[in-house]
């Protein structure tokens, strides 16, 4: 026979469901917290004091990925930069007919941009090799695109930056034509936040708004010592617990949920079998909580998780097969001296 879901019983609804549509936040909370096991989604974590935790955490000891992906720009921007320019000469050569479409210059497009703070280095490197360099910055945040339009408009004013609000996951990107090569960053490890079928899901949407000969950069962390992987997402400061932590403060504020953040434990472990550290808040007594906007009452018991972020750590096997079957040939890949970071560029086919 085959297997029936099982039902939840660690919820009690209280009352009948609200008729209202839920705001993104409610909904996720309840899809989340009435699933079996506990879950809730990454991108909750990114409220304004999310945000500020993140870079925070990116400055910490611990926390490498950050400063050996910096290195590498540091290092590689201009050889990546005549890479990408090469990998479209070499697409195009013979193509371009008419004078109709006469090539451009490489414009540079950036999936997730944040603040932008390590673009600069390589917006720099185009500026050099070709002046006036165009910057699509994309991000869910118009906060976060504010602060990076100021920050480059300061210290790089050979860069026009067109911000665009939107959700790369959910939205179709919708890239405004280019005659020149685009050269596409989603760097960070970003896509390290997003399940395999997600990851490629992403890269396959970014391709649809790709000509062949355009180029993708994707920013990998590595597979490493456990023991490395593990302080990166359980540092001593505690960062990085009050940045899972705030995940719960945010529902309170929010939805009007009832957690008491003294009575959850910050979890990181590096899942080998699944190559990814997973994030969890551990409940450390059998608790209810209350959250009275979805009309729920959430039960704990002892120890029980609720699961927040994974971070997929990647090999080179893997990072070749995502890119393929994406609709990317890998051109390059750069490294740091111990192999921690990966820095891939690949071609558009
Ligand atoms: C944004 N992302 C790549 C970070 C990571 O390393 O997975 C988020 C993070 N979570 C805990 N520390 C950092």
């Amino acid at each position: 026979m085959a297997a029936q879901p099982t039902a939840d019983l660690n919820f009690i609804p209280e009352v009948a469901a609200p008729s209202v549509p839920l705001g993104p936040v409610a909904e996720a909370a309840r899809q989340g917290l009435t699933a079996s096991p506990k879950y809730l989604p990454a991108w909750l974590f990114y409220d304004a004091n999310g945000s500020r935790l993140f870079e925070r955490i990116t400055e910490l000891p611990e926390y490498y990925l950050t400063r050996t992906e910096r290195a590498i720009f540091a290092g590689y921007a201009d050889g990546i930069f005549a890479a990408a320019s090469a990998a479209y000469q070499q697409a195009t050569e013979g193509t371009v007919s008419s004078s109709a479409e006469m090539p451009g210059k490489l414009r540079v497009v950036e999936l997730g941009a944040g603040t932008a703070t390590k673009t600069g280095i390589l917006l720099a490197a185009a500026v050099r090799a070709q002046g006036e360099t165009e910057y699509l910055p994309i991000d869910v945040s118009p906060e976060a695109l504010q602060e990076a339009c100021a920050t480059l408009e300061r210290t790089l004013n050979s860069v026009a930056v067109r911000p665009q609000v939107a959700n790369y996951v959910t939205d179709t990107l919708n890239l405004r034509p280019h005659t020149g090569p685009t050269l596409a960053l989603y760097i960070g490890s970003s896509i390290g936040n997003f399940s395999p079928d997600e990851a490629e899901s992403i890269l396959r949407n970014l391709r649809a708004q790709l000509r062949p000969g355009d180029s993708l950069l994707l920013g990998t962390d590595l597979v490493k010592d456990r023991a490395v992987l593990e302080a990166a997402y359980c540092d001593a400061a505690m960062v990085t617990e009050a940045f899972n932590l705030n995940v719960l403060r945010r529902l309170n504020r929010e939805i009007g949920a009832s957690f008491d953040l003294a009575a959850f434990r910050h979890v990181a472990h590096f899942n080998a079998a699944k190559s990814r550290i997973e994030m969890h808040l551990k409940s450390v007594c059998r608790q209810t909580v209350r959250i009275p906007s979805l009309h729920l009452s959430v039960s704990f018991e002892q120890g029980e998780t609720i699961h927040t972020e994974n971070s997929y750590k990647f090999t080179a096997a893997f990072i070749t097969g995502l890119l393929q079957a994406s609709g990317f040939a890998p051109a390059k890949t750069w490294t740091d001296e111990k192999n921690w970071f990966a820095v891939t560029l690949a071609t558009a086919v």
